[in-house]
């Protein structure tokens, strides 16, 4: 029997949509993060990034805090069947872990990876596979996609129970976008864990410059500069300066990468010239940090369906419980969906 995994393509990635996206971020000079997991070498080297700076994957005791999360979720697994959606997964060994704690408990289980980068959505695919029988990866850009509750809909196998996981993922995107399409797609009873990163607290500048030298170092760069390599910019034509900005609004923060160019530069990508001028900067990577108070604030705007969208809005996300890293950088939090 072929070996052969069937995937599942949403139109935001085919290549039309991803070229508009980079012309778009191009003329504005601001990168989207998630094109730095798009290839193959991009996604190796994110993966060396993150076996040597997230905590999740460094810090037992991070381990522990995320296995405390998983446990939360099984009593409210109502029925002998459920659905989990990696959302965002990466290379789902966050996904896969929780599979292995509930399958024991949980007669059938189905898994659908999704994620933007191919490589890494058949990685968490097979990371799933030992405990899930019916998986389908799912290529989707989740900024991009009005129609997420369809495209579960249409890749699912089974209607059962939902618990959706987005790890790693509010840093880079907007979290009234992705919990609102979340609130569409979700039923009574189904449940969220998502991890968020957070500012501190103390003084927050300084704990954040603390926390930069996570990012600010020559693994990410070099990983951040894969994308510049593939549109034929050397690395030599400027530099990185890693910054962090305050996100007022939102009570955030943003530590951003921004390329410096040393040289003038021209190129050609996705059928249009692009001109980069000696001293221009390119926006390459952002990353956000929320307060704890940030964060709250947007959870109690979905309680109440106070979102600036209102399009979309099903069962309210009601938060059930919050678990915090003693160094305060990380949050998780167990969120269920009610009537
Ligand atoms: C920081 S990684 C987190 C991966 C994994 N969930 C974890 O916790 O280790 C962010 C993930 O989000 C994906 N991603 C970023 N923007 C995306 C988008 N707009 N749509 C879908 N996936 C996106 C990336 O491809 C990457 O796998």
């Amino acid at each position: 029997m072929s070996t052969a995994v069937p995937m599942w393509v949403h139109p935001s990635c085919f290549p039309a949509q991803v070229a508009e996206q980079l012309r778009q971020g191009l003329r504005h000079r601001l990168v989207d993060p998630k094109f730095h997991y798009a290839t193959y070498a991009q996604a190796r080297s994110w993966r060396r990034v993150h076996e040597q700076y997230a905590p999740s994957h460094q810090d037992a005791a991070t381990k522990d805090f995320y296995e405390q999360a998983y446990r939360a979720v099984l009593p409210g697994l109502r029925e002998h069947e459920f659905q989990l959606l990696g959302l965002g997964c990466g290379l789902g060994q966050k996904e896969a872990r929780f599979l292995e704690i509930v399958t024991p408990v949980a007669e059938a289980v189905s898994y659908l990876p999704v994620d933007m980068s191919v490589p890494l959505v058949i990685d968490a695919y097979l990371a799933g596979h030992p405990w899930s029988e019916s998986s389908r990866p799912i290529v989707c850009d989740l900024s991009n996609t009005c129609d997420l509750p369809e495209v579960i809909a249409t890749t699912s196998l089974h209607d059962c129970q939902r618990v959706a996981t987005l790890f790693g993922v509010l840093p880079q995107l907007d979290p009234v976008a992705i919990f609102t399409s979340l609130q569409a797609l979700l039923r009574p009873q189904d449940q969220v864990l998502c991890s968020v990163n957070l500012v501190p607290p103390g003084a927050p500048r300084q704990r954040l410059e603390a926390i930069l030298a996570q990012y600010d170092n020559s693994l990410t760069n070099e990983w951040l500069l894969l994308f510049l390599r593939d549109l034929g910019i050397e690395a030599e034509a400027g530099h990185i300066e890693w910054v962090i900005d305050e996100v007022a609004a939102q009570e955030a923060y943003r530590l951003v990468a921004w390329f410096h160019f040393d040289r003038e530069v021209q190129l050609e990508a996705a059928g249009e010239t692009f001109h980069f001028r000696f001293g221009e900067k390119l926006q390459l990577f952002f990353s956000h940090r929320y307060t704890p108070e940030g964060l709250t604030n947007i959870l109690s705007q979905l309680r109440a369906g106070r979102t600036d969208r209102q399009n979309g809005f099903g069962a309210p996300l009601l938060l059930e419980n919050s678990w915090r890293t003693a160094s305060g950088e990380e949050g998780l939090y167990h969120l269920r969906s009610h009537a």
